[in-house]
């Protein structure tokens, strides 16, 4: 019989769940998101189902990891299409909780992880690293599974989730999974719908212009120059501002001076009122 997709939106219910396939001795796979699903979330699915006896979905728009005046109320959100997907993909729980569920009146705790939350994207977005490592932590308490999966897509977060699990000593295997990209280069997010048919021709540009500043850091060994060439080739390409360009250490996200071994070149830009962030390894 072809498994189904089973939905659960209260914290009660998924832990009946969980103890019953703890009981028989199941793998269980997490794919933490916030729905919106395109086939980057897909291929983290795909993968934990690969992985694993049973897969758990979780769909929450975290309102913590969104700052004021940042698209918390806009995030796009298509539960229908979210659930045909996942049952395509053969996902057997999606566990969808309601922002009360998640966060009761009173609930106060949160995870600070220093120094990789407060660079780069931390930078920009104070309290996002915070509520994405609260929100992580307690999925990973309510599942307790296995194995994890997080995209590279978003670098730093999975660098962060994966000091939080070694400072925590959090029982889970973290497994990073490749950037799913369009043809064009795009990476694949649930905020390319808000880019008009002008800023989509220019976004693909992000993706080429880091390659370019890694291999300009590489023949030069110059990071300040590269990274200078990498804004202004964003600005002249069409994006409208550019938060950061980085390059850097692949494990600690600290700023690469040398072109020894191998670097992450990390970007984040503005295309009018929408901001992409890619990454690629060099
Ligand atoms: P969200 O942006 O929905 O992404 C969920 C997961 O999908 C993340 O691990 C992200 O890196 C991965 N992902 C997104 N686009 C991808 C792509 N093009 N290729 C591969 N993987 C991709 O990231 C979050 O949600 C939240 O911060 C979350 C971890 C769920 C905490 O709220």
């Amino acid at each position: 019989m072809p498994k189904s997709l089973e939905i659960i939106c209260t914290i009660d219910e998924l832990r009946t769940k969980i103890a019953s396939w703890r009981r028989g001795k199941l793998r269980i796979g997490l794919v933490p998101t916030m729905g919106a699903l395109h086939g980057g979330h897909l291929s983290l699915v795909a993968r934990s189902v690969a992985d694993n006896d049973r897969t758990c979905v979780t769909i929450f728009v975290n309102p913590r990891q969104f700052g004021l005046g940042e698209d918390f109320m806009d995030y796009p959100r298509d539960h229908q299409a979210d659930t045909q997907a996942l049952e395509d993909c053969k996902a057997d729980l999606l566990f969808a909780p309601s922002v009360e569920e998640m966060y009761p009146t009173g609930s106060v705790t949160s995870v600070s992880v220093i120094g990789i939350g407060d660079i780069l994207e931390g930078e920009f977005r104070p309290d996002f690293f915070k509520g994405v490592a609260t929100v992580v932590i307690k999925l990973l308490f309510q599942v307790l599974p296995d194995r994890v999966y997080f995209g590279e897509k978003d670098y730093q977060q999975l660098c962060l989730i994966e000091r939080m699990r070694s400072d925590l000593d959090i029982p889970v295997e973290i497994i990073g999974c490749p950037t799913i990209r369009e043809r064009d280069g795009l990476a694949l997010s649930s905020r390319n719908i808000y880019l008009n048919k002008e800023q989509r021709s220019v976004a693909p540009g992000l993706h080429r212009i880091l390659i370019e500043t890694g291999e300009h850091f590489h023949t030069s060994n110059n990071s300040s120059q590269a990274i200078s060439k990498g804004k202004k080739a964003l600005i002249k390409s069409g994006f409208t501002k550019v938060d950061y360009i980085a390059i850097c250490d692949p494990a600690t996200l600290n700023q690469a001076e040398q072109n020894t071994g191998s670097v992450r070149v990390l970007g984040a830009a503005w295309l009018g009122r929408t901001r992409l962030i890619d990454n690629v390894e060099l």
